[in-house]
């Protein structure tokens, strides 16, 4: 079947669309644990880049979970396959012109390699919310830990599912350390230099 088929040349390419609207299109990929602020810094990032002036995209976890992904579950399979669509959806919106940001615990490197790839390497940020398992167990957003550790949820990243820490991200956030505001910062300014490039 594959054989059958032939790429099909666009003259219109992410580029041309990018510089329509004035922007260098990108897909800031964060990954880190449940409750690490993956999604709070996700949605702060987006309303900054809004209000800029940049023309965005936010496909977050839960919601994703919610439509595109939801015949999968939390299955390393499962998580291989969610995070397989979500590259090639992110993959679309910049060959669309968009700064698209993306917000899954990602646990795997080999899943986060293969979004590299599909997506280009010029056109991909890692950012590693570094937020400890005791922190983000602590904090408990959504009572999920809780329930994982009574047992309730099985395959619970941290808990009786692997996090594998990226090994060289692009950007790092420590939120024990930094705030929101400032996390979107950092962010901010790591995008001035990526553009100058
Ligand atoms: S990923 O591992 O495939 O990247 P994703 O980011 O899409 O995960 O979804 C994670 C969200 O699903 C969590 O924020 C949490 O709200 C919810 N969730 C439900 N079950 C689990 C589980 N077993 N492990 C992790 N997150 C879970």
């Amino acid at each position: 079947m594959k054989n059958n088929l032939t790429s099909q040349p666009i003259s219109t390419t992410g580029r041309v669309r990018g510089e329509q609207k004035n922007q260098r299109p990108v897909v800031i990929w964060l990954t880190g644990l449940s409750g690490s602020g993956k999604s709070s810094l996700a949605d702060a990032l987006e309303q900054r880049l809004v209000a800029k002036g940049c023309h965005t995209y936010l496909l977050d976890g839960d919601n994703v979970r919610m439509g595109l992904c939801k015949d999968l579950g939390f299955g390393d399979r499962d998580r291989e396959e969610n995070i397989r669509r979500v590259a090639e959806v992110a993959n679309l919106f910049v060959d669309a012109g968009l700064i698209v940001i993306t917000s899954f615990i990602s646990p795997f490197h080999r899943d986060r390699a293969l979004a590299r790839s599909v997506i280009g390497d010029e056109c991909f940020i890692e950012v590693y919310i570094n937020t400890p398992l005791n922190e983000c167990e602590r904090r408990d957003p959504k009572g999920l830990y809780s329930k994982a550790r009574q047992g309730l949820i099985k395959n619970f990243t941290g808990i009786d599912s692997p996090y594998e820490q990226p090994g060289a991200p692009d950007i790092t956030i420590d939120t024990l350390t930094q705030s929101v505001d400032q996390s979107v910062d950092v962010v901010i300014e790591y995008l001035k230099n990526w553009d100058a490039k």
